[in-house]
């Protein structure tokens, strides 16, 4: 009886491990590769996304983690802002002060569906909030409100990505049940989150924007964002140049960019708002939000706009993700 019991659960762990393999197109031998770290709570789902093509490794935990930091990783061979080469002891002392690095508190829902809302003024008078609010995942960035667009943009907040000078710093912007993904791009910003969660003296040099110096966030909801998910977006997505000819200034995704490719990594479905930019009136407004122009997106140089923007033309055409905001 007991030999019969054995045999049911190991033919089932079997077919559970080739089932995966077909789904997923992989070969089954070989080890993962280095980055790939499978944590309890990332609940693997079996059915393959519409975007499966565009990533090499799907599920892979997309935040540090203070107690498998370093080691053999591909994150040591790239410097800031996409990798932790000559970085690694702040980027450890920042790590410290975190309390999490959990993806998901409560993960009952095995395959994701997503939406990245985008900042854009395309969202101002969709009255796309409900839609957007009955997502799994809701992923927001920099300093997009929920605060009094509620209609337009939703209410709930799964993930915001966020950076010393994109961050908000009125309390009115709290909200317990988001998960603060902090993107490092330079050393700085790394001091800085140590100093803000210390409770140090900021030291606001070295900053292109002045950067908060208050944090409405808790340390447990922070976590930070790993650079391989820059360099998925940089490289794998955008196509940009590992090395940049001497003339020209390197650029690097935008925080929407790397939104969609976090998206890509622990979603099974990916939809996007509010990535739709009107170019051809630069005194058009460029958010949902506040006053800038588009102007200001238009002689961005530390972004390639025009590689972004062709990238989610091809990815909207082929349909490997849908866009609420097309018409
Ligand atoms: C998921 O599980 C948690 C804890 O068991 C529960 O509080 C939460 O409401 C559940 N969420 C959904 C969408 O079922
Ligand atoms: C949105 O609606 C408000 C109020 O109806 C109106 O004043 C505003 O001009 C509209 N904005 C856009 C971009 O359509
Ligand atoms: C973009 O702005 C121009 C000039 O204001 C306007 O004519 C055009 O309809 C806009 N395009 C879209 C797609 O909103
Ligand atoms: C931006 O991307 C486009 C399309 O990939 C490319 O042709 C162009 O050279 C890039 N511009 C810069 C400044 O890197």
């Amino acid at each position: 009886m007991r030999g019969y019991l054995i045999a049911i659960c190991l033919s089932a762990v079997f077919l559970y491990y080739v089932l995966h393999c077909i789904l997923w197109g992989t070969n089954g031998y070989g080890s993962l590769p280095v980055e790939m770290k499978w944590r309890s709570k990332v609940q693997p789902c079996l059915l393959k996304p519409a975007f499966a093509s565009l990533q090499r490794f799907h599920g892979l935990h997309p935040f540090l983690c203070a107690d498998d930091f370093g080691g053999m990783h591909e994150n040591n061979k790239f410097a800031m802002p996409y990798g932790i080469k000559k970085s690694m002891e702040v980027f450890r002392v920042a790590l410290e002060k975190l309390q999490s690095c959990d993806l998901f508190e409560f993960d009952n829902v095995t395959c994701k569906k997503c939406v990245v809302v985008g900042n854009g003024a395309v969202l101002k008078n969709k009255t796309l909030g409900e839609k957007i609010d009955s997502y799994d995942v809701i992923i927001r960035m920099n300093n997009g409100p929920v605060l009094g667009h509620e209609k337009d943009v939703g209410r709930r907040t799964t993930f915001r990505l966020f950076y010393p000078e994109s961050v908000f710093t009125d309390p009115r912007h709290s909200d317990p049940e988001t998960t603060a993904v902090f993107i490092a791009f330079k050393p700085n910003d790394l001091k800085w989150l140590i100093e803000i969660l210390g409770r140090r003296k900021i030291n606001t040099n070295g900053f292109w924007k002045k950067p908060a110096l208050k944090l409405i966030y808790k340390p447990y909801q922070i976590r930070i964002l790993d650079p391989y998910i820059i360099r998925a977006a940089a490289y794998e997505l955008l196509h940009f140049p590992k090395v940049f000819p001497k003339n020209q200034k390197p650029t690097h995704p935008t925080t929407g960019i790397i939104a969609i490719t976090l998206a890509f990594h622990i979603c099974h479905e990916v939809h996007l708002a509010g990535f739709r930019y009107n170019f051809s009136d630069l005194k058009s407004p460029l958010h949902y939000y506040g006053r800038a122009t588009m102007d200001l997106m238009s002689k961005n140089a530390y972004h390639n706009v025009t590689a972004e923007q062709l990238f989610l033309k091809d990815i909207i055409e082929k349909k490997l993700v849908i866009s609420l905001t097309q018409d």
